[in-house]
């Protein structure tokens, strides 16, 4: 067959994911490869897996099933469909993969992206699946150097991985598994592709990496450089408005980043710091390496450098061993703290790490009952915080088309989506904005200084 050929990647799970696939079309389209629209249009079907808890892996079979029908149906009519499994159930479950799907063509680990081309050409030559190599130290800029401006289309927000990987091995987490030990990207490299991004009309950048606070990259004057100096020199490049960057360890929260916060105006007051659970026995039992006092005091600090901070936590219930008592005391930190934002998991065995074959398995029943219970104080302290915005004015970028005509949305500093007005032209600015009114996790507003307008008084709006 001649002609284009088409590829549809399917993302699930993490940031870094959305990342990767990125870069993998990138990578695709040296091969000469387009983007599908829909599943429909493509030749070849990539699916990047997350494994990080058991629902989310179990995803990808239900999808395979339905990648089978239309594999066999495409053959019926004479033609094909490959189909590739990437992500981190294809580093954990590769052999398991091709046993329970044999129609996938191939399987490839986040280890190995830059094998993708080779995978390809090699699984057209060759029948069934392709082996995979891992580790590969030098994973990263191995594939082609991204967002050249005008290569792909994309809005003024960009995730850029600076870090992957983790040495901490949490009891219960599957990434210093599947995406291996943790790896630092060179200062220059990182430098070279914010500027590209910015180039290509990207104004704020979330920096991403499994513990990304842990960034320890080697900088273009031979030194080591941790993730203060990098944010600092990646706030100096044109354009690039605003840094953020996901996932932090407590451990990891150096004083130079803490003061980041407060002296360098491009980093977003947003942060995402996990705690995972507020029982000092429940922490110790997940190997997290601090007590639930050392996070409160860390907390204490970060608040003092920057006040305003919306802070954001993942919390596990259900840990084996966790006691009522344990629950209570996780109640009793998210009371403490007050997040803005927060994502809370019933406890998922994980094949391979250490809690998975611990006894003490707490039921299913007691999980359910304490997730309730969370999930409700969390939502309230969200509820508040999202209500303590309006009347304030802050900047907003302007990230794409709203869902009503004439409708832009963008996001506050604290992250949370900002609906308002603005011509379509407007996508890429950054604008002041009063904001009027909360619904749901949403903000409305108007232009800062609008808000007065008589129009809106004699519409007799609320106060
Ligand atoms: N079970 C439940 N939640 C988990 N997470 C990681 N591993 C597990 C697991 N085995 C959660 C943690 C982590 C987030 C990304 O997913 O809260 O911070
Ligand atoms: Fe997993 Fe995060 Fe713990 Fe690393 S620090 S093992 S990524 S939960």
């Amino acid at each position: 067959m001649t002609g284009t050929k088409r590829v549809f990647i399917k993302s699930y799970g993490c940031q870094m994911n959305v990342y990767d696939a990125e870069r993998m079309g990138e990578a695709l389209a040296a091969e000469g490869y387009l983007p599908a629209e829909t599943v429909e249009d493509a030749d070849l079907v990539l699916l990047n897996t997350c494994h990080i808890r058991e629902k989310a892996a179990e995803k990808v079979y239900s999808e395979l099933g339905r990648m089978r029908i239309l594999k066999d149906a495409r053959k019926a009519a004479g033609g094909d469909l490959a189909i590739g499994v990437a992500g981190c159930v294809a580093q954990a479950e590769g052999d398991e993969i091709v046993r329970r799907a044999p129609t996938v063509d191939f399987v490839v680990g986040p280890q190995a992206y830059h094998r993708l081309p080779d995978l390809l050409r090699q699984s057209k030559t060759r029948s069934g699946v392709v082996d995979i190599e891992f580790p590969a130290e030098d994973k990263f800029d191995e594939l082609p150097r991204r967002a050249k401006p005008g290569l792909i289309a994309r809005g003024p927000t960009a995730f850029l991985t600076v870090q992957e990987g983790c040495d901490k091995f949490c009891a219960f987490c599957v990434v210093p598994y599947t995406r291996g030990a943790e790896v630092s990207r060179p200062v220059a490299a990182i430098l070279r592709e914010a500027e590209d991004l910015a180039a290509a009309g990207v104004r704020e950048l979330t920096l991403l990496g499994q513990n990304v606070n842990a960034y320890h990259g080697a900088g273009p004057d031979g030194r080591i450089w941790d993730l203060a100096q990098l944010v600092y020199a990646l706030a100096e490049i044109e354009g690039m408005a605003r840094l953020r960057y996901t996932t932090s360890h407590p451990r990891d929260m150096s004083d130079s980043l803490i003061e980041a916060h407060r002296d360098l105006p491009a980093l977003m007051p947003y942060l995402h710091l996990p705690v995972q659970s507020g029982s000092d026995r429940i922490l110790a039992a997940m190997n997290r390496r601090h007590v639930a006092d050392d996070y409160l005091r860390l907390i204490d600090r970060i608040r003092a450098a920057r006040p305003d901070i919306a802070l954001s936590g993942d919390f596990i219930v259900g840990f084996p061993g966790e006691t009522d008592a344990d629950f209570e005391d996780t109640m009793r930190l998210v009371d403490a703290v007050g997040y803005a934002s927060a994502y809370s998991f019933k406890y998922s065995p994980r094949p391979g790490t250490p809690a998975a074959g611990r006894d003490e398995q707490v039921p299913e029943a007691v999980m359910n009952e304490r997730l309730q219970r969370l999930q409700a104080l969390l939502n309230a302290q969200s509820d508040a915080f999202n209500r303590s915005m309006v009347g304030r004015t802050f900047d907003v970028l302007l990230e794409k088309p709203g869902r009503r005509p004439g409708q832009i949305t963008g996001r506050s500093p604290y992250l949370q989506p900002v609906h308002l007005s603005a011509p379509h032209g407007a996508i890429g600015e950054i604008m002041q904005i009063t904001v009027t009114e909360v619904a749901g996790h949403s903000l409305f507003a108007e232009p800062a200084g609008a808000a007065q307008a008589p129009s809106a008084l004699a519409l007799g709006g609320a106060a």
